[in-house]
């Protein structure tokens, strides 16, 4: 592949990212000159321990924290040097979230839930409905669109989540253990369908895993250890 082809279809980098928390008067590194770029399409998995600093590297690849030193660039723009306003714009339309935990609102519907991304951006929840109804029948929730999070099992919120971070037809979908809540069977369930609906929708994926054969499922899967990547073995 030659520079101009690279260049053209990277979508996210990350440049000598270094993360330091400070607890009182002790510092803590956690993140110690990390690359990593994610071209268009391409799914991209993160493993290591407990603790090793997952969160906190897609928190600042998603833009929800700032890194200590390096820069994020999304489709060459350099966001480390955005505001908030913009950050939170560019969140809204570029990325979709899914979390461990689903983070639905109780006393909205599933189907309402999936169009919220899209009413922050401006539609009418009428205008939203369409392609949020289209996402859930996809993820087998035809008949769950009035339903309350409350009435879900966990692997149905977490399909409703999955929706949710589609529904603004973001570049990116960053998931952070997206089935790390949920029993083997709903897990294995919950996985295939998000790999599948990366593929359909020709996103970038960056996944946070503890699972191994999950990762590998990725196009790249490194291991976050000792503050650095390395990829898998
Ligand atoms: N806001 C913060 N202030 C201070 N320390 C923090 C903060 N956020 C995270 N940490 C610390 O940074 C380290 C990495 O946390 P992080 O949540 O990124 O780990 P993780 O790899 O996602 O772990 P897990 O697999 O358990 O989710 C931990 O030791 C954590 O205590
Ligand atoms: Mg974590």
């Amino acid at each position: 592949m030659n520079d101009n082809r690279q260049e053209s279809s990277e979508l996210l980098s990350l440049h000598k990212i270094g993360k330091t928390f400070k607890n009182g008067d002790r510092s803590i590194c956690i993140l110690d000159g990390i690359d990593l770029s994610i071209a268009v399409g391409e799914s991209v998995a993160v493993t290591g321990k407990s603790g090793s600093g997952k969160s906190t590297l897609l928190n600042i690849a998603g833009t929800l924290d700032r890194p200590t030193t390096g820069t994020v660039m999304f489709k060459g723009e350099n966001l480390s040097i955005a505001d908030d306003v913009r950050l939170s714009l560019f969140r809204n339309i570029h990325i979709g979230f899914i979390f461990q935990s689903h983070l639905l609102l109780d006393d909205f519907t599933a189907l309402e839930n999936v169009c919220v991304p899209a009413m922050i951006a401006g539609l009418t929840m009428n205008k939203a409905k369409p392609r949020a109804t289209m996402l859930l029948e996809r993820v087998g929730l035809a008949d769950r669109l009035g339903q309350s999070p409350l009435k879900l099992s966990g692997g149905e919120r977490q399909r409703v989540a999955i929706c949710r971070a589609l529904m603004n037809n973001p570049d990116l979908l960053i998931a952070d253990e997206p089935t790390g809540s949920l029993d083997e069977q709903a897990s294995a369930q919950v996985a295939d369908i998000l790999f599948s609906l990366v593929q359909e929708e020709q996103k970038a994926l960056l996944l946070v895993t503890h699972d191994r054969q999950t990762a590998k499922r990725c196009s790249a899967a490194y291991l976050l250890h000792n503050r650095i990547l390395e990829p898998l073995a």
